[in-house]
């Protein structure tokens, strides 16, 4: 059957699936037909050589093909009877992690994940970590970010013999939902195994979301062995098994990735030296607790960096039409490039896969506009991270000279990394003020000093009773640093 010759023209006149990494060209010049004649006669009617400003036919290709998957997933969703991920009922309020070094990155990304405001799909109000070392463990885990995002207030810490001890059946008494780290080395199925039989055990423990990362090494043989251990063990909780090779440090969302089922695989997943997000990783974990279908899912992810790739061109348009990142991880683990690829195939074949009626005028009017809202979304999302990235650059510029001048001068007993938290605040609004007149905005420098001092002024005496408090609570003296104690005179800075 055609897929919707009208839609997918619509989508192209539209500019979705405009093929952002090809040549700057205009979208309205992308050709909207297979045709490969599209340098035309140009040359002589316009004075100079325009046939740079068109596609070769392979790129003609690629636009066609991500046109027709725009097309798909935007059907595929005008279809569906939940126009919104369905989410795990029971995730409850209580999540453990576990198998996560303090000192790591992964740590603290796996709680921002879980305390993000912009998943208010995670009702958790507290998250309890298991480390070998609680001093450690708070010093690193508690940013200065953490009493004002509430992690502080959510936050649990127990011990355990290593960050990677599997906590006790009573450990697990009030926990609801389990986020769990497992190195792919040697002893990754003893893990696996620790886990299920005490997961099976704990009554609370409704959801468990496990990361293998590392898993180079690991075999096609060994991952359907963990799969099916996992099947075997698991009555009374979800799982998800999320596999990955190992870690670098690229930021979310900025590639593409793909995911298999386990069952699927033929062979070993991953090469050598391959490497795949930490960030991302984590991200799709987090989201697999969340999400309803994922539950019995065991699946590898890994990155799809080749433009051409089907992950590819299923991930940056479903980024463009503008599907959150849970329904992004929700399509790629539950159909994925699979199931785009057996669309295909029951399309040639003629069975099955009702098209869609054409959609209506009002239709396309709906989706031009949600995608231009989106985009415009979407744009001022990333002008702001860049904004906050080079604020916080210029402040710990200026936080750091101001160090070396303030230690010059007074031989200030701090270090660098501390003296920066305490000035932070400071910081950040010096920053702003540079900032600001960078670019050219009114700044009344006076007064706004002015009103920060007193702001500051205000926010110490409130804060300093309820810190009092809840530093009190989490038996914060074991990781408030001495000097603090002694309250910092700032009038000398
Ligand atoms: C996993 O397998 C199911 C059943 O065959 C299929 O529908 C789905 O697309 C597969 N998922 C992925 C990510 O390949
Ligand atoms: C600076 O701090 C260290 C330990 O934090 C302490 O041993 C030392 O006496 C302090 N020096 C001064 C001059 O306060
Ligand atoms: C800055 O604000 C103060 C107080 O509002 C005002 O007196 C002063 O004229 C302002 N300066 C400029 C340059 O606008
Ligand atoms: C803080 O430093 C200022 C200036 O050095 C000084 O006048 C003031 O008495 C100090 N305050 C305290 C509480 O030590």
């Amino acid at each position: 059957m055609k897929l919707s010759l009208s839609l997918i023209s619509f989508l192209a006149v539209a500019g979705v699936g405009a093929f952002a990494p090809y040549r700057a060209t205009p979208s309205h010049l992308a050709p909207t037909s297979s045709s490969s004649s599209t340098s035309l006669n140009q040359f002589g009617k316009l004075g100079f050589d325009a046939s740079n400003l068109y596609y070769t036919p392979e790129e003609e290709q690629a636009i066609q093909t991500q046109n027709k998957i725009s097309a798909y997933l935007i059907e595929l969703r005008s279809k569906r009877e939940n126009k919104n991920t369905v989410l795990r009922s029971n995730l409850g309020k209580t999540v453990l992690i576990s198998g996560f070094e303090p000192t790591d990155p992964s740590a603290s990304e796996v709680l921002d994940f879980l305390n993000d405001e912009d998943s208010p799909h995670f009702g958790f109000s507290k998250i309890v970590v298991i480390a070998p070392d609680l001093k450690v463990a708070k010093k690193r885990l508690i940013g200065r970010n953490a009493r004002y995002t509430g992690l502080l207030d959510k936050l649990d810490f127990i011990e355990g013999e290593s960050s990677s001890s599997i906590p006790t059946v009573e450990q697990l008494a009030d926990v609801s939902s389990w986020i769990s780290h497992v190195g792919g080395g040697d002893n990754m199925m003893s893990q696996l195994a620790s886990i299920a039989d005490v997961a099976e055990k704990a009554v609370g423990v409704k959801n468990v979301a496990i990361l293998i990362s590392g898993a180079n090494g690991v075999g096609v043989d060994a991952i359907k062995e963990a799969e099916d251990m996992l099947k075997s063990k698991a009555t009374t909780f979800a799982y998800t098994l999320l596999i990955v090779p190992e870690w670098n440090n690229e930021p979310e969302a900025l590639c593409a990735y793909g995911i298999a089922n386990a069952s699927d695989l033929d062979s070993a997943p991953f090469k050598e030296g391959e490497t795949f997000s930490r960030e991302e990783s984590l991200r799709i974990l987090t989201e697999c607790l969340a999400i309803d279908q994922a539950a019995g899912k065991c699946v590898v992810a890994n990155a799809a960096k080749e433009t051409n790739s089907l992950e590819n061109m299923l991930i940056q348009s479903m980024r463009e039409i503008g599907f959150k990142r849970i329904e992004e991880v929700e399509h790629m683990v539950t159909v994925g490039a699979k199931g785009y690829t057996g669309m295909i195939a029951e399309r040639e074949s003629g069975s099955a896969w009702e098209m869609a009626p054409e959609p209506s005028d009002e239709e396309k009017a709906g989706w031009a506009k949600t995608k231009e809202e989106q985009d415009e979304i979407n744009r001022q999302k990333q002008l702001e991270i860049r904004k906050q990235n080079d604020l916080k650059k210029m402040a710990t510029e200026w936080a750091q000279r101001e160090y070396l001048r303030k230690q010059l001068k007074f031989h200030v007993n701090l270090s660098e990394e501390e003296f920066i938290e305490v000035i932070w605040d400071r910081a950040m609004f010096e920053a702003d003020l540079k900032y600001r007149t960078m670019q050219g905005q009114a700044v009344n420098e006076s007064e706004e000093r002015k009103k920060f001092k007193e702001a500051q002024e205000r926010k110490k005496l409130e804060a300093y009773k309820k810190e009092q408090e809840r530093w009190k609570k989490l038996q914060m003296e074991d990781l408030e640093p001495a000097e603090e104690k002694k309250p910092i005179n700032f009038s000398r800075f």
